[in-house]
């Protein structure tokens, strides 16, 4: 299938890239490069049949989009592009719905232009917000509590609509926390400055460029008090996608899944695979909460493992290994990198 991919140079779209190489599939990349770089695509290229065609630019741009639908003719589209930063989406609300929001309803009016009618979405499991009730399954209310939640439920919304008038399929999925890199070393989340989430910190850390993990509260409702979340590694997280260009080929409408494992380890659980892979302590200091952290996400993933017969494979373990190896061997990200 021609499948165009917004943010494929991202941590999760190059992953998928992998993903969708290995079974042939034919891709175009759309990315602006604001959170990754040219050279993501370079090592995608390098490990794969080398067929990466990309498009630098903004998916909010009609122009650069009519011109990719026009000369790629993408029978499907997988839309990472987007802004990701809670604390950031607070701060600058405008910019997350633009980029988020208008992005997306760009895209799809991009996609009614050339009639192609598959959209697999980026969503988040943030979008549920403060549990009712775990593990959250699919039709738990959603009552976001970032802006960057409100971008992500509304973009499912549009989607939603546009299936409905257009006869297209939407699959939204809703990542719970995507951990761990490609087995390679040569793929991985390459956060620019302070990392804002724990399995990119702890790696800093482990590695000597960070002294010790600040853990964001030792006194929630958990079992050894601190947070606990439903962590997916990106692999997994890949193939999820390539499960839903399947389905959606088959399946007119929209429908949500979550895509997590059905388990949860706290921070300290995290902190120790980690320490068990890198064969190293990792220092770590007990914080205060960190504002707006809930203390257990867990994902009902059956659903997917139903209809899309997709689960997540990799254990703990490897989430931490895999982090670690890239995290060596790539100690400064993709920024040293010749390609
Ligand atoms: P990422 O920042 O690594 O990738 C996003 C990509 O989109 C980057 O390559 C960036 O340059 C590109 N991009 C951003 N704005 C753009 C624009 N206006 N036009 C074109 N390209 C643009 O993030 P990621 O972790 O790979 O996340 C991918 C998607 O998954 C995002 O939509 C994110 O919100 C969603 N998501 C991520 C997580 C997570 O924890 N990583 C969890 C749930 C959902
Ligand atoms: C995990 C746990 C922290 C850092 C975020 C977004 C969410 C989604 C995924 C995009 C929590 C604790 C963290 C640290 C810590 N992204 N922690 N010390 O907050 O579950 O989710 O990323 O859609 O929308 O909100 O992930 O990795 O930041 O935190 O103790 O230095 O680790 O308190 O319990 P989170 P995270």
């Amino acid at each position: 299938m021609r499948v165009l991919v917004t943010g494929g140079a991202g941590y999760i779209g190059s992953h998928t890239l992998i993903e969708l190489m290995a079974l042939d599939h034919e891709v175009c990349v759309l990315d602006n490069y604001v959170n990754s770089s040219p050279v993501v695509l370079d090592r995608v290229r390098s490990m794969s049949n080398g067929l990466v065609s990309a498009v630098e630019g903004d998916v909010r741009d009609s122009a650069v989009l009519k011109r990719v639908m026009q000369d790629f003719r993408p029978e499907a589209v997988i839309h990472f592009a987007g802004l990701k930063a809670v604390g950031e989406s607070m701060a600058r609300p405008l910019e997350y719905y633009d980029v988020n929001l208008h992005g997306t309803m760009a895209l799809l009016r991009a996609m009614d232009q050339i009639d192609c009618k598959r959209m697999i979405f980026s969503s988040s499991a943030t979008v549920y917000g403060e549990p009712d009730y775990l593990p959250f399954d699919e039709d738990h209310p959603t009552q976001p509590t970032s802006v960057y939640g409100r971008t992500k439920l509304l973009s499912e919304r549009a989607i939603s609509d546009w299936a409905t008038v257009r006869g297209g399929s939407g699959v939204l999925l809703r990542y719970f926390n995507p951990v761990g890199a490609h087995p390679s070393a040569r793929l991985g989340e390459d956060p620019d400055g302070v990392p804002d989430n724990l399995m990119p910190y702890i790696a800093q850390v482990a590695v000597g460029k960070r002294a010790e993990v600040s853990v964001f509260g030792d006194d929630y409702d958990t079992p050894d008090g601190t947070g606990m979340r439903d962590y997916i590694h990106v692999v997994d997280l890949a193939r999820a996608h390539v499960a839903a260009l399947d389905y959606a080929a088959s399946t007119p409408g929209v429908r949500t899944f979550n895509i997590g494992t059905g388990d949860s380890y706290s921070v300290l659980d995290m902190i120790k695979a980690f320490a068990q892979a890198a064969k190293r302590d990792i220092p770590y200091t007990v914080a205060p909460r960190r504002d707006g952290d809930i203390a257990k996400m867990q994902a009902d993933p059956s659903r997917a493992k139903a209809e899309l017969g997709w689960q997540a494979r990799h254990t703990l373990a490897d989430m931490a290994q895999s982090t670690w190896n890239w995290q060596r061997a790539n100690p400064d990200g993709y920024r040293q990198s010749e390609g």
